[in-house]
């Protein structure tokens, strides 16, 4: 783990064996429920619905194992991926070098089911190979991560120290004309980001509710524009039985100034 981040009672959760293996599952392990895969959705769909200058550069803020990484590297010459917990980027890096990954879940109880994934079924090494990982801050970015078509930041504003760090250095990492895109169930909880940083979920000192959307629009105008917003649900296996079924909002935003 990177020493520099503060160190939230939520940070140390994304660096346990258990969370690796749920979320190898999440990214690479079968649709549960018809639910299609949560980071192939969202890329495709932003694929699909985004008019892009160019596929040169493109990063993936928190991108934990990788897969939107990979999705991304289909259509996207130069990949950079970052996350702070290395037990993720450990994982990224390991399948894609190996080509295969196994990894195990909770079924009941003591038991689990061993899993086995192979990336080739899903890109060929010489996109794989696209992707950079890195470990590091999304709050405080390598000089070099700059000059992007896409930023995306999958689930990510909800888990930052300080959401509002990362978003205002958005204007200096993306090309004019190309795309912040953000995907979030808007779950702020104290144990990730101390409630004085929330962008949204909470009462102002007028009385007036401010939900996320428009704390995120305060926080990117005049930079940003907003062009769209879809709902992308999303399952993770916890046990054989027991599942989190959630419904992200993905917002895509232009930069204009
Ligand atoms: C809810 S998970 C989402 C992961 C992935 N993007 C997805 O949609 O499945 C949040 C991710 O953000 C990462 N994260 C949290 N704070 C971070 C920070 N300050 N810098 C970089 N990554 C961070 C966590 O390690 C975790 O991988």
């Amino acid at each position: 783990m990177n020493q520099n981040i503060p160190q939230t009672p939520g940070a140390a959760l994304y660096e346990t064996s258990g969370l690796v293996s749920q979320y190898m599952d999440f990214h690479y392990g079968p649709d549960i429920f018809g639910v299609p895969n949560f980071p192939a959705a969202c890329i495709n769909f932003l694929h699909s619905t985004l008019p892009f200058k160019s596929f040169d550069r493109c990063l993936d803020v928190g991108c934990a194992v990788g897969r939107s990484s990979f999705e991304m590297a289909k259509y996207f010459t130069h990949v950079d991926a970052i996350d702070y917990s290395s037990g993720f980027i450990d994982a990224a890096k390991s399948l894609q070098q190996n080509g295969i990954a196994r990894y195990t879940t909770p079924t009941e109880g003591q038991l689990t089911l061993d899993c086995q994934l192979s990336l080739e079924s899903l890109v060929s090494s010489d996109i794989s190979n696209r992707v950079n990982f890195h470990t590091g801050d999304a709050c405080e970015l390598p000089k070099s991560m700059c000059d992007y078509d896409l930023v995306f930041a999958g689930n990510l504003i909800d888990r930052l120290y300080q959401p509002k760090l990362f978003l205002d250095s958005m204007s200096h990492r993306i090309r004019n004309g190309g795309w912040l895109v953000i995907t979030s169930p808007y779950t702020w909880l104290e144990d990730y980001t101390p409630t004085h940083h929330w962008l949204g979920g909470y009462t102002d000192k007028n009385g007036n509710s401010i939900d996320t959307i428009t704390g995120l629009s305060r926080t990117l105008h005049p930079k940003f524009k907003l062009h769209c917003q879809e709902n992308v649900p999303f399952v993770i296996r916890e046990t054989a039985r027991k599942h989190q079924h959630t419904i992200a909002e993905l917002t895509a935003w232009q930069r204009t100034g």
